[in-house]
């Protein structure tokens, strides 16, 4: 498929990968499906064999992949990067989402794709970066939680932010409901993110990621914290 948007541009060519149930993946093929994305997806990976998300990504025709990692458990280096980079590129990929990949981004990756690679985080960063996010905000009695999109540096959830999105911690939360709130705003996030980068309204500036005349971007942020004020 090579439609246009209305300024005439063909959809920003994405590779997804995902260790997991893709719930964020399944949010951007929503988004493309309901014309609210200029987006394609070239490709799913995944460095888990028998990750939803591949099922999910076969199931709409995707071209859906399992590259194993090995021998690293927590980051994607040496031979299985090499591996990752040249499928990525076979596919045409011109930038790459994070939506729960379960592994640190190296040098390889990041060179061959400059601030052309995405992730999501469930947690407002710089607080609570690493896992568990949802957990740690509820332990530390923080008010408000959620979730950020970031371009990917060398860092640990550390590249300049794009979208965030704020929810409220309520006095009886557990890690499983406020986990689940959040997950709700992701859905959004992502979409969104995607959305201003195909659009080429984004410009990073050092830290701060410009976002251009997006009329909605500010608004949405803000959104749930806002509604949680009144
Ligand atoms: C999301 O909560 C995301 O914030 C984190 O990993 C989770 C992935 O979930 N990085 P899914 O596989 O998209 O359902």
């Amino acid at each position: 498929m090579s439609r246009k948007d209305s300024a005439g541009r063909p959809p920003l060519r994405v590779a997804v990968l995902g260790s997991g149930k893709g719930s964020n993946c399944q949010s951007i093929i929503e988004a493309i499906e309901a014309g609210r994305l200029n987006v394609r997806i070239v490709c799913v990976i995944s460095d888990v064999e028998n990750a939803f998300i591949l099922e999910r990504a076969r199931r709409r025709g995707i071209p859906a992949f399992y590259l194993s990692a090995a021998p690293f458990k927590t980051k994607l280096d040496g031979a299985a990067e090499l591996r990752y980079v040249e499928t990525l590129r076979e596919h045409g990929a011109e930038v790459i989402a994070l939506a729960g990949f379960m592994r640190m981004i190296k040098q390889g990756l990041l060179a061959a794709f400059p601030n052309r690679i995405l992730n999501i985080h469930p947690a407002l960063l710089p607080a609570f970066p690493g896992m568990e996010s949802w957990r740690q905000a509820l332990d530390y009695g923080a008010k408000v939680a959620g979730c950020t999109v970031h371009f990917v540096d060398a860092g640990m959830d550390t590249g300049p932010i794009i979208v965030q999105r704020a929810v409220p911690v309520l006095d009886g939360d557990t890690a499983e409901t406020l986990h689940a709130r959040i997950q709700t705003e992701e859905r959004i996030a992502y979409p969104e993110a995607l959305r201003l980068l195909s659009e080429g309204s984004l410009a990073i500036e050092g830290r701060r990621v410009r976002l251009g005349n997006s009329p909605y971007s500010f608004p949405c942020c803000f959104q749930s914290v806002a509604i949680s004020i009144l």
